[in-house]
Parts: C-alpha cells; sequence; structure tokens
C-alpha cells in the first residue's frame, strides 16, 4: 500500500449567508510529509472540519492549493479526482454506517462500487474485519454495535479501498477515555503495518498526546503554531495552545 503527503498552501475558506460572513480558514498552510501521524487541534468553531473537507475538496476553498502526494488537486478534472479520493480515507465521530447492512457488507460496500467482484471483495472484508478485531461480528447490523465497535466497522470500510492517507475527524470524540484508546491503539498498528499517513483532527489535548508526532495548533481559522508535540505541549508559543492545555489539565 502506497502512503501519500500532504501540502496545504495558503488555504482560504469563506461561508457567506445573506447577512454575515464567516472566515472559516484565513491562510492556513501546513506540510504533512507521507507516513506522519499528524495532529490538528482546536475549539469549536476553529475551521478543523473545514480544513479537512478542503483537504478531499469535498469543500472547494475560496484559494489556496492542495497538493495529496505531489498531484495539485485543484487541477484534476472529475474523473481524475474521483481516482485520487479513493486514496483519501475519513472516519467521522458518528462513524457513518449503513444502517440497513450488516457489518460484512458494510464493509465490502466501497468493493462493490469499484467493481471487485462479489467472491474478492467478502475475502478482503473479511480480513480487514480480522485485522479490526471484529470477524466474529461480521452479520450483526451497526445497531447491534457498540460505539467503539462502530469505529472499528468504519475503519475496516475505509481501509477497503487501500487509502495512502486516512483524514479522522473527531473520530473518538463519541467514546469514552477507555474506548478511544482503544482506537487510537489500533490506528497505531495500522500506522505502522500499512504505513498510512494519518490525519487527526481533535479537541483533545489527550489524543493528540497519545498518537501524534506532529501538531498544528488551530484558532479562529488560521494555524497559531505547528511543531513537534513534546515541544509544542512542553512549551507552548501561542495562546491558543497555552489555552488547550489549560483545558486538557483540567479533563484528566
Ligand atoms: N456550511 C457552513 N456554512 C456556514 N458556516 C459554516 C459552515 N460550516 C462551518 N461554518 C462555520 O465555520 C466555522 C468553522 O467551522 P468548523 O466546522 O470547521 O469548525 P470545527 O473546528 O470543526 O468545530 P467543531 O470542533 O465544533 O467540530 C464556524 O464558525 C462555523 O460556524
Ligand atoms: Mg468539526
Amino acid at each position: 500500500m502506497e502512503t501519500t503527503s500532504i501540502e496545504i498552501q495558503h488555504l482560504y475558506k469563506t461561508y457567506s449567508s445573506q447577512n454575515s460572513q464567516v472566515k472559516a480558514l484565513r491562510d492556513v498552510s501546513l506540510s504533512i510529509p507521507e507516513h506522519e501521524i499528524f495532529g490538528v487541534i482546536g475549539l469549536s468553531g476553529a475551521g478543523k472540519s473545514t480544513l479537512v473537507r478542503c483537504m478531499n475538496l469535498l469543500e472547494r476553498p475560496d484559494s489556496g492549493k492542495v497538493i495529496l502526494g505531489g498531484q495539485d488537486l485543484l487541477a484534476l478534472n472529475k474523473k481524475q479526482l474521483r481516482l485520487c479520493r479513493q486514496k483519501i480515507g475519513m472516519i467521522f465521530q458518528h462513524f457513518n454506517l449503513l444502517e440497513q447492512l450488516n457489518v460484512l457488507a458494510n464493509v465490502c460496500f466501497p468493493l462493490e462500487i469499484r467493481g471487485i467482484p462479489a467472491r474478492r471483495r467478502k475475502e478482503k472484508a473479511m480480513d480487514l474485519l480480522q485485522k479490526v478485531g471484529l470477524a466474529d461480528k461480521a452479520k450483526a447490523y451497526p445497531s447491534q454495535l457498540s460505539g467503539g465497535q462502530k469505529q472499528r466497522v468504519a475503519i475496516a470500510r475505509v481501509l477497503a479501498n487501500d487509502p495512502g492517507i486516512l483524514l479522522c475527524d473527531e473520530a473518538t470524540s463519541a467514546l469514552d477515555p477507555e474506548t478511544t484508546k482503544t482506537i487510537l491503539d489500533l490506528l497505531k498498528t495500522i500506522h505502522n503495518t500499512m504505513g498510512i499517513t494519518i490525519v487527526i483532527i481533535t479537541h483533545e489535548m489527550a489524543v493528540v498526546r497519545d498518537i501524534c508526532t506532529k501538531v498544528a495548533v488551530l484558532d479562529d481559522g488560521a494555524v497559531q503554531e505547528c511543531g513537534n508535540v513534546a515541544e509544542v505541549f512542553h512549551a507552548p508559543k501561542s495562546k491558543a495552545a497555552r489555552r488547550l492545555l489549560l483545558m486538557g489539565d483540567k479533563e484528566e
């Protein structure tokens, strides 16, 4: 499986409605090398989800560049973009599983869309369920699973497309600390065995501390500081980072 770098250059995004404008991203630049576990941390409303949606062009930035594995996403045509997006996996806070399908069918779904033959997709899906520790739940439906188990299914499903990069938007925010730890451990294992670049979007310092090597602090749509996790946590330079650190201490 290939791993992918991602480069964000001078990204701007403003949401306009009749009588208001929100500058959700203001000149955001980030360089995430391949094979990194990179954190983006910020308070609610900082622009984290907007940034992650711009990373795969679910949202089109007003200006700036998104370069994935050397490819300028904004320069691609529709077909090229569709192919490129297959390399970008995303998991969310609320899992987004298909409730009417069982676990195995959920993981098979992206393979079906890609036209993989039935037998092959079942093999691959079972293999992925094994990897996330849920092979025994293949026949269960999402409503019969715990939050942590649902997120494991979502992870297996996203891996079915062999992504080079995995974007995780508050993937553990709906889970208790214990379950959060098991999901982060799973992401670490995936990172170690498959080498995928992982971007962790979160408002929790503990998550960044546990899994990321580098972190960018986002506040009010702009990157306030960026560096090695140990450095940023030990000697935060920005007000935003200090505020997040104080909040993290209170939680612990
Ligand atoms: N579709 C939209 N239309 C208008 N404004 C939006 C839209 N999406 C986000 N915003 C605004 O942009 C800003 C950034 O929102 P965003 O969802 O990116 O923040 P976030 O950091 O992900 O917050 P949270 O931690 O609560 O998920 C907020 O002020 C939000 O209200
Ligand atoms: Mg968000």
